[in-house]
């Protein structure tokens, strides 16, 4: 088990448990629902026809049999495809599910927030919004709408504004902007692939309160988390995968861990 301060750090599971199946399907998601995740992240697109979808690229190329970007298929085109098949090739032992054609077709973000719905534990889901500015705000429009339709625009009436189960993640201020703007209540994680200079205080853009920098980040700048603590940000770290990322998350004090790996993650932490 890893040695460290104790704090409980949410584990989070990145595109589902993505190493075992194959990421954003409900294959992925299962697994890593039933691998323990305390969370699950997505990322989501729109199609063509106006559908909120879990695919991570631009292009549906990588993951499926299919070709064209997201924006350009409707989703009765994506329905055709396969998202399980391109990992085939690779060890199924612990997980055959991915051959299962109704566990590897497109996944939309309804379907995502039924099995969240359907599953008899807290499952939080932290959604990114991909290539928001293309549809000038449209993506954020149609997530927020989706989401109230589940209840889960925000925190339980009664809780406090930190206990909301979903939270929206960026890479784009502007998108996290739109968010904070319609639903104040929903957490926003800024993503940082690298700290820009007007951020390196510990600030972060108007409309995000938590901070979400990559790996390599905490990594190469570790004092770069304890300065967002002191300004009042938690902090979750993408995508932690190594055991020594995973310790050096722990000795940080992070609030959150995203990793391909829940359960290796889960069984470091000591809570398998
Ligand atoms: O969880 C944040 C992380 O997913 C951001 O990078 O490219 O995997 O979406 P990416
Ligand atoms: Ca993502």
């Amino acid at each position: 088990m890893t040695q460290a301060r104790q704090h409980s750090i949410q584990v989070v599971a990145h595109r589902g448990a993505s190493e075992d199946a194959p990421e954003h399907t409900l294959a992925a998601y299962k697994k890593a629902i039933e691998d323990g995740a305390d969370a699950l992240e997505c990322d989501v697109r729109l199609t063509a026809d106006g559908h909120l979808v879990c695919v991570h690229d631009r292009r549906v190329n990588r993951t499926s049999n299919g070709r064209g970007a997201v924006s350009a298929l409707e989703l009765a085109d994506l329905a055709t495809l396969d998202f399980g098949s391109w990992m085939e090739n690779m060890d199924s032992e612990e997980s055959p599910d991915w051959k299962d054609r109704s566990l590897t077709s497109v996944l939309t973000l309804e379907r995502l927030l039924e099995l969240v719905a359907d599953t008899d534990r807290r499952i939080e889901l932290a959604i990114e919004t991909k290539h928001p500015t293309r549809w000038a705000g449209q993506v954020e429009e149609r997530l927020l709408r989706m989401l109230a339709r589940f209840g889960l625009d925000g925190p339980a009436p009664g809780e406090g504004p930190d206990s909301s189960p979903v939270r929206i993640m960026s890479f784009s201020a502007r998108s996290l902007h739109r968010i904070a703007d319609a639903a104040p209540q929903l957490p926003t994680v800024y993503l940082m692939q690298f700290v820009s200079p007007r951020l390196r205080d510990g600030r972060l853009p108007a409309g995000a309160r938590i901070a979400g920098p990559g790996i390599r980040v905490v990594r190469n700048q570790p004092g770069y988390v304890e300065r967002l603590h002191k300004a009042g940000h938690r902090v979750h770290v993408w995508t932690v995968n190594e055991p020594e990322d995973v310790e050096l998350c722990v000795r940080l004090g992070v609030e959150a861990i995203i990793t391909n790996r829940p359960k290796q993650v889960l069984s470091q932490l000591g809570r398998l």
